[in-house]
Formats: C-alpha cells, structure tokens, sequence
C-alpha cells in the first residue's frame, strides 16, 4: 500500500462512510463489484443513473459503494478526477430537515444551495413522499439546476419511472430525470428478508 492509499484507508474513507447511515456503513461491503463498475462505467460517459427495484433489492447500498468507490478513485488520483465533491440525500429526511429551517431566515434557500453544486449527489428514495405542490417546488429546484449545470445524480426508486412518473404529475421533473440517465433494475430479491 502506498501513501496515498494508507491515507485513504485511515481517513478519508471513513469521511466519506459519514455521509451515510450506520445501517448503510455496515452493509456496504454486501454491493456487488460488477454493479458497481456498471454504475461507474455510466457515470463516467456523464449519465446519470435512477436504480430501481424493490425495498431491500440493494438500491440504497449499490448507490452508496458507487460513489464511495468513485471518492476513493478521486482521492487516488485526483489529476484524473471528474468528481471532487459528494453528497448523499434520503429525500423523506431531507424534506424533514427542510421544513425544521422554516422559522429561519434564509437556511432553507442555504440547505437547499448547499446540494445544488456538489459533483456526485445520490437521491435516495425519490417519490415516496406525498407530492405536494411544495414537495414538487423543491425537487424541480434541485433538480433543474443540476440538470442545467450538467451535475451527475444518481437516483434511487421503488418505482418504476413511468410509475415515479404519474405520482410526480410535474413533467417538467420526470423529463430531466430521465434526460441523459441510464436505468438499472435491481433483482427481485428482497435481502432484508434473506435468511
Ligand atoms: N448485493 C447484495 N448482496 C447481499 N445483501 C445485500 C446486497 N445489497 C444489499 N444487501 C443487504 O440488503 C439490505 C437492504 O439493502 P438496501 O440497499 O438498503 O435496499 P433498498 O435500498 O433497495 O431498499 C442491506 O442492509 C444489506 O444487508
Ligand atoms: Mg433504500
């Protein structure tokens, strides 16, 4: 192991896992390496990708190894590097923590922003809120601006798109989605319940 790896290794990983839940820190090592080189070869050609498949088929776990794998690739050789900044949203929580900066003078519009302009952003679990008019509002804002400043997503759904489709209503939101994405479909296995 070189420097720079043993850097990776006691430090930088574990910054990167800190995005994440505990739950996803422990199981991340469960993704499949060839899925994950699938996610990456896509990202690279500038895709953006929406993973879908049932709860528990390993969607959540899949998008967070991608793009840890991507950081530690970014970290290795950062001359090289396409991706300098990540993010993780579970879209229900993020819309929590948005509506808690409600009394705050401008900390939605910074909560907001502050994921406007990361490199790699993983939206995870998209469409299971109940789609308000203010639920919609947000996601078009988030994800317009991405879409216009050529920011990769990769999204994560237990709907299909044309499902994720009809409960979004907007259009304007499914077609940037769907603008320049690959889809990947997770099996239909349900590892929570695997015994
Ligand atoms: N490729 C895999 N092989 C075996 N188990 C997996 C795999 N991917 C995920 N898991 C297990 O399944 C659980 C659910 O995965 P998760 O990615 O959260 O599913 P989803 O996001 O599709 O609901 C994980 O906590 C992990 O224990
Ligand atoms: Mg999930």
């Amino acid at each position: 192991m070189n420097r720079q790896e043993e850097r990776w290794e006691n430090k930088q990983r574990d910054k990167i896992l800190d995005l994440f839940t505990p739950r996803i820190k422990k199981n991340i090592h469960f993704a499949n390496d060839s899925e994950i080189d699938k996610c990456i070869k896509s990202l690279s050609k500038d895709k953006n990708i929406y993973l879908s498949g049932i709860t528990g088929s390993g969607k959540t776990i899949l998008a967070c190894a991608t793009l840890l794998e991507i950081a530690k690739q970014s970290f290795l050789e950062p001359q090289q590097a396409k991706f300098k900044s990540f993010a993780f949203i579970s879209v229900p929580e993020f819309f929590e923590d948005l509506k808690a900066t409600f009394a705050q003078d401008n900390k939605t519009k910074e909560l907001l922003d502050s994921y406007k302009e990361v490199d790699l952003l993983i939206l995870d679990d998209i469409g299971i809120d109940k789609c308000s008019e203010w639920v919609l509002s947000i996601l078009y804002l988030l994800i317009n601006y991405r879409y216009e400043y050529l920011k990769q997503t990769i999204y994560t759904c237990n709907l299909s798109k044309n499902e994720l489709a009809l409960k979004l209503t907007d259009d304007r939101i499914i077609s940037r989605i769907n603008n320049n994405s690959v889809s990947i479909k997770m099996k239909k296995i349900d590892f929570r319940i695997k015994v």
